[in-house]
């Protein structure tokens, strides 16, 4: 049974449809911790499936390597075999990506290299695109340049607030997430470092 971390900074939606897949026995990965950078609304989801959490401040260290140094601790306590990003709004210190690198996975909302960063739906929606995505990579030392796992294009429509884009990508995300976290405990999706 693969064992999976999840870190998130926000409201948790990606982490909740983890949760709800990985309840399932015959699921192939368990979650067994969710963590925070801040008091995320998403580490009630954690609690109400009865999943251990835990914050790290990134408020109350002085540095990206101190706040990594302090998350590191934390994720050793557990030992996950994977690592999942879903929606940690914080670029991880190279030290941590090497440590755990290439069990790291990343969720995005946008068809990568397209629009990588904090913003990609709002930069989609400013490009003026008809179609962007969802993606779920693994992660390096850049800002969403690791190898791709799995991505899906997303129409933009001509009246999509940044709102509205989002919760369309949202699912798409869910979805490969799901997929994605599956094929790595049954062994049909390989992960491999960025070269
Ligand atoms: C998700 O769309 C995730 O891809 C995005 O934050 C959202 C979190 O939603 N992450 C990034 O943009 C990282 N660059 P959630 O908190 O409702 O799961």
């Amino acid at each position: 049974m693969l064992t999976v971390a999840v870190l998130i900074s926000g409201t948790g939606s990606n982490l909740r449809a983890l949760l709800e897949a990985a309840r399932h026995p015959d699921f192939p990965a368990r979650i067994i911790v969710v963590g925070a950078d801040r008091e995320a609304d998403g580490l009630a989801h954690a609690e109400e499936f009865g999943i251990p959490s835990f914050t790290v401040p990134w408020h109350e260290h002085e540095s990206r390597e101190a706040w990594g140094e302090e998350l590191a601790r934390q994720l050793d306590v557990w030992k996950p075999d994977l690592i999942v990003l879903s929606g940690l709004m914080r670029l991880l210190p190279p030290t941590l990506v090497a440590r755990y690198s290439p069990r790291l996975i990343n969720t995005h909302p946008a068809y990568l290299p397209e629009f990588p960063g904090a913003h990609g739906v709002r930069d989609a929606l400013a490009a003026g695109v008809s179609e962007t995505g969802a993606s779920v990579i693994v992660v390096d030392d850049g800002v969403d340049t690791g190898p791709i796992l799995a991505q899906e294009r997303v129409p933009v429509l001509a009246d999509d607030t940044e709102h509205s884009l989002h919760e369309r990508i949202k699912p798409v995300e869910r979805r490969l997430l799901i997929d994605v976290v599956r094929g790595i405990a049954t062994g049909d999706l390989a992960l491999t470092p960025s070269s």
